[in-house]
């Protein structure tokens, strides 16, 4: 696909969605028209650098609102869509699986019907350069032991949460559409991203948070499930590259070779921010990591062999853990007055939810 045309991207007032918004206005031509609703983990703020930006238009609105995502293609004439999209916390779908399937498995079957719609109605020439790129997870693929290999593109669906389950159902839709119809669609499955303006609910910007105002540092159970960090501009880059040469029907995973326990990360954090921001009234940071109750269904590993999109496409994540890890304590530091923004009132609310009790 030519990346000089206009995109749609939902979720991308969300972090990786706001990340990609950033990073394709650096390195490519094409306008974007951005579709989100602005749930708590939207926060438009995240595009304030492209907000004058004649290239860029935001639009306020839900997945699941068929009319308005019709209205949108109609009006924005999209060469693709990009659809980030999601409820994206576990551990809220624990506590809340509803709102998960509304938005993850009808928001993107909406999206679905109307991208093809759209897609029925264009010349042949534009029917062949349209894309639907559905950005998911690792998580669908489950849970592996210590000695298994990593997850493949083959491997089988397993999803264990209400989260991965609603994202293993948003996949199956884009499967069949492109099976039964002949819709243009791409499949990512990538690890866990890290980098700026990810919401601090995620263990790495709470950890950050919370270790530089000398808070408890929760690590839940034993702290030796590992996940597969990816710095969220190389997971834009791939996907940069999915868009541009993936073949349609296909699925790509994303990796970041980087597979870590979660106490290896909280340790990681403890120290740079020992380093950068001494505080002799915290002392040695590491000091603060509690272990509270596991999370219920905790998938104990994830990782991803990323060969195929190297392979087919060229793509490698760039940034090793330790720079990425830096670049991101660096940003929260430099960005308090978003952090305080974010950690509003609901927010708050959800920390006692969840850690109340624990
Ligand atoms: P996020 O929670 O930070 O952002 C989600 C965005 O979607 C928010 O801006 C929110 O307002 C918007 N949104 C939610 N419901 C909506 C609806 N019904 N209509 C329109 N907009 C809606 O999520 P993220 O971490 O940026 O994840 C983006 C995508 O990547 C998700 O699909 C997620 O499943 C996937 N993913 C994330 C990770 C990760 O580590 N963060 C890893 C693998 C896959
Ligand atoms: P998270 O950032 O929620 O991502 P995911 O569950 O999608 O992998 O959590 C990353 C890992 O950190 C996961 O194994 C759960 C663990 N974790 C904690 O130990 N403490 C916490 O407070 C949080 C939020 C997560």
């Amino acid at each position: 696909m030519d990346l000089s045309d206009k995109i749609l991207v939902t979720g991308g007032a969300g972090f990786i969605g706001s990340n990609f918004v950033l990073d394709w206005f650096r390195n490519e031509p094409g306008k974007i028209v951005t579709l989100d609703k602005l749930t708590y983990a939207g926060n438009l703020r995240n595009l304030d650098s492209v907000a004058a930006d004649p290239r860029h238009a935001f639009v306020q609105g839900d997945i699941c609102d068929r009319q308005l995502v019709g209205d949108l293609l109609h009006d924005h004439s999209p060469r693709a869509i990009v659809h980030f999209a999601a409820e994206s916390h576990v551990d809220r779908s624990i506590e809340e699986p509803g709102e998960f399937v509304r938005t993850n498995v009808q928001g993107t079957l909406s999206l679905l019907q109307q991208a093809h719609r759209y897609w029925t109605g264009l010349d042949e020439n534009r029917r062949s350069q349209f894309r639907f790129l559905h950005v998911s997870t690792d998580e669908v693929y489950g849970s592996l032991g210590p000695a298994d290999p990593a997850f493949t593109e083959q491997t089988p669906y397993a999803p264990n949460s209400p989260y991965a389950a609603s994202k293993a159902g948003s996949d199956h839709l884009v499967r069949a559409y492109r099976h039964t119809f002949g819709l243009p669609t791409l499949t990512t499955n990538c690890s866990n991203n890290y980098g700026p303006f990810q919401f601090p609910e995620k263990l790495i910007p709470l950890v950050i948070l919370n270790a530089l105002e000398g808070s408890p540092l929760p690590v839940y159970g034993d702290g030796q499930n590992v996940r597969d960090w990816l710095y969220v501009l190389d997971h834009c880059a791939g996907i940069r590259r999915v868009l541009e040469s993936g073949r349609p029907g296909e699925t790509y995973n994303i990796g970041g070779r980087n597979e870590r326990t979660n106490l290896d990360v909280v340790t990681t954090i403890c120290d740079l921010l020992d380093e950068l921001r001494p505080d002799a009234a915290i002392g040695s940071r590491r000091t603060l990591i509690t272990y509270v109750t596991d999370r219920p269904g905790h998938d104990r590993r994830y990782a991803i062999d990323a060969r195929k999109i190297q392979q087919e496409l060229g793509w490698m994540p760039q940034t090793r853990f330790e720079e990425g890890i830096r670049t991101t304590i660096e940003w929260y530091l430099k960005n308090m007055e978003w952090v305080d923004e974010v950690r509003s009132g609901a927010y708050r609310e959800w920390l006692q939810q969840n850690y109340g009790r624990r």
